[in-house]
């Protein structure tokens, strides 16, 4: 299955495409973990990405295309993808159309897990205690979010226009919100 994961910063879409690659045997491309890695590593890629990430902004769109280009070229993707984290605007919804079709492997549907925004703001700070993820900070969480309703919200209308967008509610127990994220996959 090929698949996109949309939601705010916090909303699960990590959390519920651990559960899901398994059960449907495609690998989980989440393009923070990927910059997340290249930070940790100090490449080139991490060294460019690194400012943007610990101020809550998006990285440029030309960067990101090359990581994800790259990504999907790899061998696991044939049997299909859970996509997590991009696309983030519509330049990117566009660009990655682009090259899905190239690769003979487009989008079948996305998946937007809706939670309100106090509950995110809450998870995140518990996050933070937790992992001491360097982004998570209350006023990094705040700017995400702002980012998140001003470049990313867009984004699941551009699905919905294609008619493969399914939102999700995307609170309660873990468990729950991955019964529903199946159900809505038939
Ligand atoms: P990214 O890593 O994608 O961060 P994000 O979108 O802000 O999302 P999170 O990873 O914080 O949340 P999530 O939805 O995965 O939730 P999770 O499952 O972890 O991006 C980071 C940065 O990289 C961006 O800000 C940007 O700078 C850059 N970037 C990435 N992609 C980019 C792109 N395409 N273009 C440009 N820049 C890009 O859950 C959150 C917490 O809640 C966890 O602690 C979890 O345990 C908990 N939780 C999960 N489910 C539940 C539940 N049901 N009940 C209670 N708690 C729960
Ligand atoms: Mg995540």
């Amino acid at each position: 299955m090929r698949i996109v994961l949309l939601g705010p910063p916090g909303s699960g879409k990590g959390t519920q495409a651990a559960l899901l690659k398994d059960r449907l045997g495609v690998p989980h491309i989440s393009t923070g973990d990927l910059l997340r890695a290249a930070v940790a590593a100090g490449t080139p890629l991490g060294l460019k990405a690194k400012a943007a990430m610990d101020a809550g902004e998006l990285v440029s769109d030309e960067l990101m295309l090359s990581l994800i280009e790259e990504r999907m070229g790899e061998a696991d993707v044939a049997p299909g993808y859970l996509l997590d984290g991009y696309p983030r605007n519509l330049a990117q919804a566009q660009a990655l159309d682009e090259l899905l079709e190239r690769i003979g492997q487009p989008v079948q549907k996305a998946l937007e897990l809706k939670v309100d925004e106090e509950q995110i703001v809450d998870r995140l700070a518990r996050r933070a205690e937790e992992e001491g993820r360097s982004d998570d900070t209350e006023e990094v969480v705040r700017k995400r979010l702002a980012v998140y309703a001003a470049q990313n919200a867009p984004v699941a209308g551009y699905y919905a226009e294609r008619g493969l967008l399914v939102e999700i509610e995307g609170v309660g127990s873990v468990e729950s919100i991955n019964q529903r994220l199946v159900d809505a996959l038939g």
